[in-house]
């Protein structure tokens, strides 16, 4: 019996306690009511009563440390999730969720904007944010060397001063998305094209080289500017959510004729109203209907686009555009 103690005391020391699974593998070994330990104590009673002393004091000194080692581990461990419960635990508090991220403020400005034209009856329109000459420029009768092709900053990929026609370039717009849509199918044509465009300009508060438009373009028969005007006052409105004080100035696109720009009355706090230019507007050209395949003589369009972060900006009174880039948390995380 003295051998069996030694061999159960050598197990208790060598167990490890380094986890809330081994503490209570080894309570579930040593300290329940049916264990080694027990049995062991169950065997004194049939030794003769000198020889019961004997074993039972180093059984008893077995029984004592097996309990310290497993409180001294679980002092350490913590009352882990394997811990019973405690009278002060309520489980009807909601449980500590893990952080989650949120949506950008241009994200969350960019789905309302989408939202609007769904109701409208738009739909989506895509393409690609590396553009050839054509499809950004010249299609959109921007002519060659004409100057309002530098009213757009162009990141050149490939430039060929030998024949423009094969430059390749970051879109400066979302615009050439019309003329592929266009290109691809018959009107009617309702659609939206939002999307990443890049512009070589020094960056400060209020301009980025990259940010993102979404243009709209209805082309079919017999569109008419009072039909622009109407879509671009509920369009304001259903963006900020409120009546807006709005005025049209007329204004020059190569690819909209007449062109106009939309300003809305601004009030922050603190600040005195100002007016802030919100969009750019226009009938489609005629020589763009044309470049895209459609008879600008049985059917007219207007378009019109605006920048998503500068409507962002102006619905969250965002100050400075370079802090929708630098994904500070203590930011992003103002927005849910
Ligand atoms: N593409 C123009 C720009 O980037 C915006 C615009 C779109 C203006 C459609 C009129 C019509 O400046």
């Amino acid at each position: 019996m003295r051998s069996d103690i030694e061999a159960l005391r050598s197990e208790v020391e060598a167990a490890s306690l380094a986890t809330p699974a081994e503490l209570e593998a080894y309570r579930l070994r040593f300290l329940v009511k049916k264990s080694p330990l027990t049995e062991l104590f169950s065997r004194l009673g049939s030794l003769p009563a000198d020889e019961r002393a004997a074993v039972g004091k180093p059984l008893n000194e077995l029984r004592q440390s097996a309990q310290a080692r497993y409180d001294a581990a679980k002092a350490v461990l913590g009352n882990g999730p394997a811990g019973p419960a405690k009278a002060t635990d309520d489980w009807s508090l909601p449980p500590a969720m893990p952080a989650l991220g949120s949506l950008h403020p241009v994200t969350l400005t960019l789905e309302e904007i989408k939202q609007i034209f769904f109701r409208l009856g738009f739909s989506v329109a895509d393409g690609p944010e590396l553009e050839d000459d054509f499809h950004n420029f010249t299609a959109l009768n921007f002519p060659p060397e004409h100057p309002a092709r530098d009213m757009q900053d162009t990141f050149f990929i490939r430039k060929d001063a030998s024949d423009p026609t094969r430059d390749l370039l970051l879109r400066t717009h979302t615009s050439p998305v019309q003329i592929r849509h266009m290109l691809d199918r018959k009107p009617p044509i309702r659609a939206i094209m939002p999307g990443r465009v890049y512009r070589n300009e020094a960056v400060n508060y209020k301009s980025y080289f990259l940010f993102h438009q979404v243009e709209a373009l209805y082309v079919d028969k017999h569109v008419t500017f009072a039909e622009l005007k109407e879509t671009l006052v509920m369009l304001a409105e259903m963006v900020f959510n409120r009546k807006v004080e709005y005025r049209m100035r007329p204004s020059f696109f190569p690819f909209t004729e007449p062109s106009l720009e939309m300003d809305i009355w601004y009030e922050s706090p603190g600040q005195p109203g100002r007016w802030m230019e919100i969009l750019g507007a226009g009938m489609v050209h005629p020589n763009v209907l044309q470049a895209a395949g459609i008879d600008p003589d049985e059917y007219s369009g207007f378009a019109l686009g605006m920048g998503v972060e500068r409507m962002a900006k102006l619905r969250y009174g965002i100050d400075d555009i370079r802090l929708l880039y630098e994904n500070d948390v203590r930011f992003l995380e103002q927005f849910r």
